[in-house]
């Protein structure tokens, strides 16, 4: 009798445990997919491989939702718009921003990429404020002015490089934006601290005197002595001090409510909006003019619309207005489809916050989560023939969370109007006023850190010839 009891006993105590243990290895149940080298992991790869190639492999091998070890973190990339919108809608708080502690120090902890909760939603408000079509659509001409005086510096230049000149665009863009249409003194000097510390941005971080990241650190710290310098002269005058750009509204908010912004958050800022700002739209122009030379039907449709408007701004003497812009269909569904075929940032990254049950894996507390915009771009299920560079897809709507050029929730882009902007300002002065060809045997991609062509797209412009 007492043999049969303790079988049973320990019968019991075995299934007991069977079961424990069924349920714990469920709950660690990780996707699959490869973690590569120790510590470098699939990093080289991810860098060095055509990123369609390197998503859709493992798409394809492993599913939606697979692990990989990129940059040193073991991490979960997602590639199905539902998951998408699960990590960056429907349970973004337990995903939450970031981004190596190097990139936070160079930016500004403070800026609003690196946060969530009350303080990131303060801030969104601030700068959606100053970025809102609505506000943007005051800036048409100050952009066109831009353009203008830009342009004909391209022409002395037998050769020039695409991404290099768009980067001087979109940053004198970014500028008006941050700080308003009245440039004060101050801003050749902070010009000129930015580019020392963007030259730093992709450096290594090693902290050393004579580093690019050491030049990069130390002109972080005076770019903030300058701004808080500036902030407090425009303080101290009442017509400085309502100056536009996205200053002008943070220090507004910061006069009008008590626990606003302190002047140490509001440059993080400005430093973060002109890097959100100009290296995406350059990346995004360069892979417009790529796409149509490629493409001379739709080079040929773009002109044909741009030169429509040229008629109109010559009999009517005046230059480009928002209602223009309004007008340039077929160059908006280019520029769709520039941002799905490059899709400029491939994916972002999240942070589990705490162990997340996702499709029926478990992703483990501080994993990294990666939603993967490019191959989702590039699915032929939501974009037939999806290689095919081809606007007119662009005539329907996208289905819901196909299309995630700039991001999706709470943290997507707040420039998406002034970007689009700026592309459709450039290409009407650009395509009306000349011809451009690429040096052969050029034809590649790089990564800087975005992909990017080759060597930036070296070209040859040349005015056309009906043009004075
Ligand atoms: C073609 C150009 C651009 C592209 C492709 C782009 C793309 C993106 C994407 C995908 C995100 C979301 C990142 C994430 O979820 O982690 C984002 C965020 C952001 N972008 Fe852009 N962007 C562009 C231009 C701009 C411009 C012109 C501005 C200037 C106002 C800007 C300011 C920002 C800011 C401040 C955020 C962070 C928002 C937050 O964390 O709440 N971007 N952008």
């Amino acid at each position: 009798m007492s043999t049969i009891l303790i079988s049973s006993l320990l019968l019991l105590l075995l299934v007991f445990f069977l079961k424990q243990w069924c349920h714990l290895t469920d709950k660690r149940r990780l996707p699959p997919g490869s973690m590569g080298w120790p510590y470098i992991g699939e990093t080289l790869k991810l860098y060095t491989e055509h990123p369609n190639t390197f998503f859709f492999t493992r798409r394809k091998r492993y599913g939606n939702v697979f692990k990989s070890h990129i940059l040193g973190c073991p991490c979960v990339m997602i590639s199905s718009p539902e998951a998408a919108k699960s990590v960056l809608v429907n349970q973004a708080h337990l995903f939450k921003p970031t981004y190596p502690p190097s990139k936070e120090k160079m930016i500004g902890p403070q800026a609003i990429f690196f946060h969530q909760g009350n303080y990131h939603l303060k801030l969104k408000k601030l700068i959606q404020a100053s970025f809102a079509p609505s506000v943007v659509k005051g800036s048409v001409s100050e952009i066109e002015e831009i353009v203008l005086n830009f342009l004909p510096t391209w022409e002395i230049h037998a050769l020039i490089c695409t991404l290099r000149e768009t980067k001087k665009y979109a940053f004198e863009v970014a500028m008006i934006s941050a700080f308003g249409k009245n440039q004060e003194p101050e801003m050749e000097g902070i010009k000129h601290l930015y580019q020392i510390l963007e030259k730093g941005y992709n450096s290594m971080p090693m902290n050393f005197p004579g580093t690019l990241f050491n030049k990069a650190m130390k002109a972080r710290k005076q770019l903030n002595e300058a701004l808080t310098r500036l902030i407090k002269k425009r303080r101290g005058n009442k017509k400085l001090y309502n100056e536009g750009g996205l200053l002008g509204i943070l220090m507004r908010d910061q006069e009008q409510k008590m626990n606003s912004l302190s002047d140490s958050q509001i440059s993080d800022n400005i430093i973060g909006i002109i890097f959100a700002a100009h290296d995406t739209t350059a990346t995004a122009l360069t892979w417009l003019l790529k796409y149509l030379l490629d493409n001379p039907h739709v080079l040929q449709a773009v002109t044909i619309e741009q030169e429509g408007i040229q008629c109109t701004l010559v009999e009517e003497n005046r230059g480009l207005t928002w209602a223009d812009t309004r007008r340039m269909s077929v160059t908006s569904r280019v520029i769709q489809e520039t941002l799905r075929t490059a899709s400029i940032l491939s994916f972002t990254f999240r942070e589990a916050v705490e162990d997340v049950e996702f499709e029926g894996y478990i992703i483990p507390k501080g994993w990294k989560v990666l939603p993967l915009f490019r191959t989702i771009h590039h699915s032929a299920d939501f974009f037939p023939q999806p290689e095919k560079f081809d606007p007119s897809r662009f005539e329907m709507p996208p289905r819901p969370h196909t299309y995630m050029p700039f991001g999706s929730g709470l943290h997507s882009c707040p420039g998406s109007e002034l970007a689009k902007l700026e592309m459709l300002i450039f290409l009407h002065h650009f395509i009306t006023t000349y011809r451009w060809k690429a040096i052969e045997g050029e034809d590649g991609i790089e990564y800087s850190p975005f992909p990017v062509p080759k060597r930036g797209l070296p070209i040859e412009v040349r005015r056309k010839k009906y043009k004075a």
